[in-house]
């Protein structure tokens, strides 16, 4: 299965701060906003990543996660030249899908706790259909909004409906059978000049092939694409670190526990940010084994 960062897009929520700064050097509170979607994705089992952002930002990202080798996996770059909306993904990412199941995550999007991890293994283990998440949240309306009956089957998935169905919104973290790119390539614009990753949704609704999941109460997903967001998502990460001294999304770690790199590299990483109380963390979590 292959993994998808969408890290273009929500830039402008976070304006002026995306005309000072190139997007991968806004941090949540001591990290790149972008390591929490990729932590997702390595807590997932995936080891072939495909990030895709604006031209400007290419570089940077390139600095901060090189090749992969670092987490134990592949990365590549794809651009979106225009903010044509999420779907978009599986035209830039056709080549590098090349007709393998997919993971996408939202490159502003933080989950962390619950039983995130049995989550994500679940929905990347099944072979048919796509798999997206339910959330319940207090404003629905600004988010792709799922409506399911009883037995969580889906009824209907809309994009930023006025009047909300259900108070389950939809995460950005979905997981797609190997017709992703052959259905996106039928999507047309919304009304706000994007394609949807809702319609993309709908089609594997229509087959009968959506499953939705709702993750448990005690799991926190929280958006980081507006300054809001961002603030909110600093203090939940600094308030559940300090406390217990484990770091969320720390991908060097997870990358280690998922056997992607064994204590050798981890301790040589640890190593060279000796100084750095990441560098000590990471040090620190061979030894103390
Ligand atoms: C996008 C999706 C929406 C989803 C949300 C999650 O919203 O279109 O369905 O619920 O991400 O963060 P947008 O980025 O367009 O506001």
């Amino acid at each position: 299965m292959k993994g998808i960062i969408l890290a273009g897009g929500k830039g402008s929520r976070l304006y002026p701060m995306t005309k000072a700064v190139s997007k991968p050097l806004i941090p949540i509170y001591d990290k790149p906003m972008v390591y929490y979607p990729l932590s997702v994705l390595l807590m997932a089992g995936i080891r072939e990543v495909m990030l895709i952002t604006a031209p400007a930002d290419v570089e940077a990202y390139k600095r901060l996660l090189g090749d992969g080798s670092q987490f134990g996996i592949r990365v590549e770059y794809g651009v979106q030249y225009v903010a044509r909306g999420i779907a978009d993904a599986f035209l830039i990412a056709e080549d590098f899908i090349a007709g393998d199941r997919c993971c996408l995550v939202l490159g502003d999007n933080m989950f962390y706790g619950g039983k995130l991890e049995e989550h994500v293994k679940e929905a990347a283990q099944r072979t048919e259909g796509a798999t997206v998440f339910g959330y319940p949240v207090k404003n629905p309306s600004v988010y792709g909004v799922v409506e399911f009956d009883k037995d969580h089957r889906v009824v209907s998935i809309e994009e930023k409906p006025k009047h909300p169905k259900s108070h389950y919104a939809v995460p950005g973290l979905y997981f797609y059978d190997e017709h992703a790119v052959e259905y996106a390539k039928t999507l047309t614009p919304s009304a706000r000049g994007e394609l949807e990753i809702t319609s993309l949704n709908e089609e594997y609704l229509k087959r009968g092939k959506l499953t939705v999941q709702l993750f448990s109460r005690g799991l926190a997903w929280l958006d980081t694409g507006t300054p809001e967001g961002m603030l909110n998502a600093a203090q939940y990460v600094e308030a559940v670190q300090s406390r217990q001294g484990l770091y969320i999304a720390c991908p060097e770690e997870i990358a280690w526990q998922q056997g992607f790199i064994d204590d050798e590299q981890l301790l040589k990483i640890g190593n060279e940010l000796k100084m750095t109380e990441y560098g000590q963390y990471l040090t620190d979590l061979v030894n103390r084994k």
